[in-house]
């Protein structure tokens, strides 16, 4: 995560959203949703101006963000692939079609690719157990994933 310093538009930016939840009790997490909101991400650049605006540490800011999974502290990729880890999809081989398109695309969860193309997340449970196993493909499902599709989703977020 980058703490370098903020240039003058992102931290005016950066601090209205920041203003706008201050005010709150517990606001931290309110204010780490709202930059996501504003910025696709949390910024590191952001990472100081909360510090100071709450009076906690940077070091305090930063582990609650590495801590939540939905706080990414880069831009997400250009397709965004959920693959559902509940027990439908588990039962019916998610594990192996997780394991396969880790290594297809080259990534974990929780991260984005190297050239941008797709950021890859758990999520748990999609409402389509009667299909499983299941993914998501820019809010597109995908039902009885197999090495087929796997492929073809492979084939789209490179294209
Ligand atoms: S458990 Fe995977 S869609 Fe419900």
């Amino acid at each position: 995560m980058s703490l370098q310093p903020a240039s003058t538009e992102f931290a005016a930016r950066a601090k209205s959203v920041i203003d706008e939840y201050k005010g709150l009790e517990g606001p931290l997490l309110p204010i780490l949703h709202g930059l996501q909101e504003e910025f696709g991400y949390v910024p590191g650049e952001s990472v100081p101006i909360i510090a100071e605006t709450l009076n906690l540490s940077r070091a305090e800011v930063h582990g609650v963000i590495t801590f939540y999974h939905d706080y990414r502290s880069h831009p997400a990729g250009r397709h965004a692939l959920k693959v559902c880890r509940a027990e439908a999809c588990q039962s019916m081989g998610g594990d192996a079609i997780a394991a396969q398109l880790i290594q297809a695309l080259g990534i974990g969860f929780h991260e984005t690719a190297a050239d941008n193309s797709v950021t890859l997340e758990p999520v748990f449970c999609l409402g389509m157990c009667a299909c499983a196993p299941a993914a998501m493909l820019d809010g597109e499902p995908i039902g009885r994933i197999d090495a087929e599709k796997i492929e073809e989703i492979v084939a789209e977020v490179r294209s």
